[in-house]
């Protein structure tokens, strides 16, 4: 049976990609941190590794750098990024985490894929009032965590997928859309009141990255196309 590692294999992202594994026949093996210390040893005998970095990590780049050597020694053969839509957008520090470890994995001598998801349609609780720092009025690719586990699974099991970068969304969609769509109502905060209150709890830098993003959102949304994720799932289905 055909071994991937999921780096991140624990979380609500690397879980969703370990279920799609799981459909296609092979098995996902979760690496978290009591892995690291031997992460070379933990990656041997797996066909391909699937980087997820841990939501607002401090340095990216250094935990997709180590990700990435162990790999190679480990002789695995395919890696494939989690990255996120728009990673190149200045104003937000942990997209930029996500630049640069896209670069280091373009050149990491390895058969490799990138992944850009849209945020999660799981990001909001549509069960009742939604609460949002950010304007309800602009665009999102939202993307499904199902979806973007199953495209994950094509590109980690799939041969046709070495060198490309796809952005993926299920829909794109305003977060007042979708609220109307629930019948719940949406509460707009200021980032200041978001940090006294949601915000509280977070460490400092993290809050600065979150509402960093907020503003971004507040402006330009996060649009994401939908034609890739379809034609990947489409692919899964033949
Ligand atoms: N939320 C969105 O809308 C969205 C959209 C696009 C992309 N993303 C990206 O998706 C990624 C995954 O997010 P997530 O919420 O699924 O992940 P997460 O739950 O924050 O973290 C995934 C796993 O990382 C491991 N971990 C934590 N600290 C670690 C460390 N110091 N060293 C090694 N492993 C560590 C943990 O596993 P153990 O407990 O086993 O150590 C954890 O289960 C993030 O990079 C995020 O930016 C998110």
């Amino acid at each position: 049976m055909t071994r991937v590692a999921v780096l991140g294999g624990h979380g609500k992202t690397g879980r969703s990609v370990r279920a799609a594994l799981e459909d296609r026949g092979a098995t996902g093996v979760p690496l978290g941190r009591a892995d690291w210390p031997d992460l070379v040893g933990a990656l041997r005998g797996c066909a391909a590794a699937y980087l997820i970095a841990p939501n607002l990590y401090p340095d990216e780049p250094a935990y997709v750098a180590e990700a990435l050597a162990a790999a190679r020694s480990a002789g695995v053969g395919r890696v494939v990024l989690h990255s996120v839509a728009s990673p190149y957008a200045p104003a937000m520090p942990h997209h930029l985490g996500k630049a640069a470890a896209e670069d280091l994995v373009r050149r990491a001598g390895l058969a490799w894929t990138v992944l850009q998801p849209g945020a999660y349609l799981q990001n909001l609780d549509l069960s009742g009032p939604v609460r949002i720092a950010y304007s309800a009025d602009v665009p999102f690719g939202f993307a499904d965590l199902a979806e973007v586990g199953a495209a994950a699974a094509t590109v980690l099991l799939e041969d046709g997928h070495a060198g490309a970068t796809y952005e993926l969304a299920t829909r794109v969609a305003t977060v007042r859309e979708l609220a109307d769509e629930a019948g719940v109502p949406v509460e707009v905060v200021t980032p200041e009141a978001w940090a006294a209150t949601d915000g509280a709890g977070l460490e400092p830098r993290e809050r600065e990255w979150l509402q960093a993003m907020f503003g971004y959102y507040d402006s330009h949304g996060l649009p994401v196309g939908t034609l890739p994720l379809r034609a990947l799932l489409g692919g899964a289905r033949t």
